[in-house]
């Protein structure tokens, strides 16, 4: 691999302030993290919920590996489909309102799969600009032609629903938008939706959890059906704690994906205790409202405070709450001085987000304390300072 000239190119990315590196956690999820040994106040994981770290969520998980070991031992269609895997899929659809339910080992597996067993060269997909990558990623491996409109600019989406000759048209939109944390018209793509012959599929990972009474996210919000959002994405491993993926919708629509979904088929099922803690968490979702409710309050705590400090905040009512500083050096930068502080936050780069739109990912969690979240707020004024 010599003539690939791999050192040169990872030079260039640490110019650019671009080279990502890990952290090693020492420590369970929670609202503070060990790094190093050290502990720091985390507003940079997805565990909305606070249920990564769940001492039932554990047991559950402990439990179900006595009785089922550990590795799942193949493909669900051989002989790697659990009860486990069964009963939550069950649960799954029912908490959604949907018909049924499929798990997926990664929310990025499920993207991949649903996309590329649905459409193909011919059809056409229409996404949003600021989806996920794996939505990104799905459409190019479908092979389906993929035009991107600006974010929640339905009037463009409009217009290219009325220019394309497609018979299959597939919208796709993330739910809540994982990096600038606002929400989709889910409503008004619905209707888009219906009256062009699309169908629309939201990928909920930011959602489901933190959104909707029970917590099954921004289609519980607006009270939309199966019939309006036929295909419905969400992740295991943010807001319920655990790790994983679904997708939601018809009895026909699941038959195909497992027919015809290949990161589905050729993969091996994820183990069946990761399915039992998972209805447990999914459970605790349910049940204690108290977390949704904890998290709105500290929300609204973070945004007047940040209002307060003059910081430039997004129009985000959820728990992702991005400070946009408008280079890689500053975020970079900032998100080093909070680090000292003893606060982790995302330092988010180009090409995750545009140039100019640079920012911290700061998420709160039903775990943090209103202290905590005061403490943030005088550290990053001192970040703004510095
Ligand atoms: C909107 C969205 N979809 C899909 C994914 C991928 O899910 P997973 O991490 O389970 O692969 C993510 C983030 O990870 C996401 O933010």
């Amino acid at each position: 691999m010599k003539r690939w000239g791999l050192p040169a190119r990872l030079d260039d990315l640490k110019r650019q302030q671009l080279y990502r590196t890990r952290q090693v956690v020492s420590s369970p999820q929670g609202a503070r993290v060990v790094i190093d040994g050290e502990s720091f106040n985390n507003f940079s994981s997805n565990d909305y919920l606070g249920l990564a770290n769940h001492p039932e969520v554990i047991v559950a998980f402990q439990k179900a590996a006595s009785e089922y070991g550990v590795g799942s031992g193949s493909a669900h269609l051989i002989c790697g489909h659990s009860s486990e895997h069964h009963a939550l899929e069950e649960e799954l659809a029912e908490f959604t309102g949907r018909e049924r339910a499929l798990v997926f080992s990664t929310g990025y597996m499920a993207n991949m799969g649903v996309i590329s067993a649905l459409v193909t060269k011919g059809d056409e997909i229409l996404q949003d600009k600021l989806n996920h990558a794996s939505l990104i990623d799905g459409a190019r491996l479908s092979g389906a032609g993929l035009k991107r409109y600006s974010h929640n600019d339905l009037e463009r989406l409009q217009q290219l629903l009325h220019q394309s000759s497609s018979e299959k048209k597939l919208i796709i939109t993330d739910g809540v938008f994982s990096m600038d944390g606002d929400e989709a018209d889910v409503k008004r793509l619905a209707s888009l939706a219906a009256e062009h012959g699309a169908a629309l599929m939201v990928d909920d990972a930011h959602g489901v959890g933190v959104l909707g009474e029970t917590g099954a996210g921004l289609l519980e919000t607006y009270g939309l059906t199966q019939q309006q959002v036929p295909i419905l994405m969400a992740t295991l491993g943010k807001g319920l704690g655990t790790a994983g993926a679904f997708v939601a919708g018809s009895e026909a629509l699941i038959e195909t994906l497992i027919q015809r979904a290949r990161t589905y088929v050729f993969t091996t099922a994820m183990p069946p205790a990761i399915m039992a803690a998972t209805r447990v968490s999914l459970k605790l979702c349910q049940q204690e409202s108290w977390r949704r409710e904890k998290l709105e309050s500290l929300v609204s705590r973070f945004r007047q405070g940040a209002h307060q400090l003059g910081l430039n905040l997004m129009p985000s009512q959820t728990p992702i709450q991005p400070v946009v500083l408008g280079s890689n050096e500053a975020v970079v930068s900032a998100a080093s001085f909070l680090k000292a502080k003893g606060f982790l936050v995302g330092a988010i780069r180009h090409p995750t987000v545009a140039k100019s739109s640079e920012r911290l990912r700061i998420t709160l969690s039903a775990t943090h304390t209103e202290s905590q979240v005061d403490s943030l707020l005088a550290a990053l004024d001192g970040a703004m300072r510095d």
